[in-house]
């Protein structure tokens, strides 16, 4: 250990972050080494970029964003919806799909206490939402005889709430076996004066890296290996909280494989010019997202000669991926953005600091920045009734009241 803390010490001199060894003489043996081998997993260059880039005005070049074609699911003749159907059909029936559930977010939004998934969307039947998105696959199961395998990624926050949750629940009758988890990364806050932050245990404080930290960790944790090794060759990636995702369509995948490319992506109507949401695009001619943060007021209220929204196309998290499209991917890192955001902290004088307002950074990569990989990307575009019922605020929109209401006018009308 003592060798150990040379090298700590020389780095956090290096970096200015010297004040993470504040507590150390009043740690526990096992925090003293766990706090030392965080500081010495940590990227201080990176970091030091990283609060460096949050004082830069983002700054969006339009010249190089142009529309993306998209396919609109409700025109398709039937001839093509059944071509399509058959080939993706096939390809799930022979095992050639994997789902992986994103579920490492924090939800802070929602205030659940506990891992999103765990929440009580609040049906007669009290299912929830880890339940309700495997209805999905048993629902597959039973009608197309396959078991499709079920990846979860959780992080190290809620890893275990979520495992205990599914063993609890005995995997809500889908076979155990079939399904895995796996890690997010993470990254250290920061304060606004760009010091790295303490837990209340004298530890780092880390956050899960984003949503766009799956390709690293499917990657790092041999999930992608062991997909291939399983003759897995589509992979769909969704997030936790649409209970309305559709983790199972032959459409999609049968859509991308007559086209020949190797990943799909849902999208939506934009609701209208302010709509906070991301909306597909072509940026320097490979396909992309731009957030509601970034979209100019001109581009956002563009419309074409039918009235449309030119930038309509939302982003929902509903991606498929052929699994060469994965490892091409997770070969490159990809940005992170600041958010800022609330938490609490231990400060130098051993006060614990929580706050109302946001106080501090956290690192996020978006999974929509690794689209740029690939030469092109199907957008196929879906009823917003049919597969997008989001469960994000406590109340109000996107919350567990409208999500309820879509979840049940759907399923009624089946
Ligand atoms: P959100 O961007 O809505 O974030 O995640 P969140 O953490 O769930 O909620 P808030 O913003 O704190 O209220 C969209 C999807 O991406 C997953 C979430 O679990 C959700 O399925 N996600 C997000 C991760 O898996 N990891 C992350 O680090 C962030």
């Amino acid at each position: 250990m003592e060798e150990k803390l040379v090298k700590v010490k020389e780095l956090l001199k290096k970096y200015n972050q010297e004040h993470l060894l504040t507590y150390f003489d009043d740690l526990t043996p096992e925090n003293k080494e766990l706090l030392l081998n965080q500081i010495l997993d940590i990227d201080f260059e990176l970091m030091a970029n990283l609060y460096k880039n949050t004082k830069a005005e983002i700054e969006i070049d339009t010249n190089t964003i142009e529309p993306i074609p998209y396919v609109d699911k409700s025109k398709l003749p039937q001839a093509d919806l059944d071509l399509y159907y058959s080939k993706g059909l096939e390809a799930i029936k022979a095992g050639k799909l994997a789902v992986v559930t994103m579920a490492g977010g924090q939800g802070t939004r929602l205030g659940h206490n506990g891992p999103k998934g765990t929440f009580d969307l609040g049906l007669d039947s009290h299912k929830s939402i880890f339940e309700i998105l495997c209805d999905t696959l048993i629902l597959a199961k039973n009608t197309y005889g396959v078991t499709i395998p079920w990846y979860l990624m959780t992080s190290n926050e809620n890893n275990s709430a979520t495992i205990n949750f599914f063993e609890e629940h005995n995997f809500f009758g889908y076979p155990k076996d079939a399904v895995h988890f796996f890690k997010q990364g993470e990254l250290p806050m920061l304060s606004t004066d760009g010091k790295i932050l303490l837990n209340e245990n004298g530890t780092v404080k880390l956050a899960a890296n984003g949503h766009g930290g799956i390709f690293e960790s499917m990657f790092k944790n041999n999930v992608l290996e062991d997909m291939k090794s399983n003759g897995i060759e589509w992979i769909f990636i969704g997030g936790v909280d649409n209970v309305l995702v559709k983790m199972v369509d032959p459409i999609l995948m049968g859509l991308c494989m007559t086209k020949n490319t190797l990943a799909g992506g849902k999208s939506l109507v934009k609701a209208g010019p302010k709509e906070k949401v991301g909306v597909f695009c072509k940026r320097n001619g490979k396909p992309s997202v731009v957030e509601y943060t970034e979209i100019t007021e001109e581009m956002a209220n563009a419309r074409d000669e039918n009235g449309e929204l030119v930038f309509g196309e939302s982003h929902i998290l509903c991606n498929l991926f052929n699994i060469k499209a994965l490892e091409a991917i997770s070969k490159n890192s990809l940005p992170y953005h600041s958010a800022f955001k609330k938490a609490s902290y231990m400060d130098e004088n051993k006060q614990i600091i929580t706050s109302n307002q946001p106080n501090a950074y956290k690192f996020e990569a978006f999974i929509f920045d690794a689209f740029s990989t690939l030469d092109d990307m199907v957008i196929l575009r879906v009823k917003r009734e049919e597969e997008f019922a989001p469960v994000k605020n406590a109340t109000g929109t996107d919350s567990p009241e409208t999500a309820r209401e879509l979840y049940l006018n759907f399923h009624k009308k089946l």
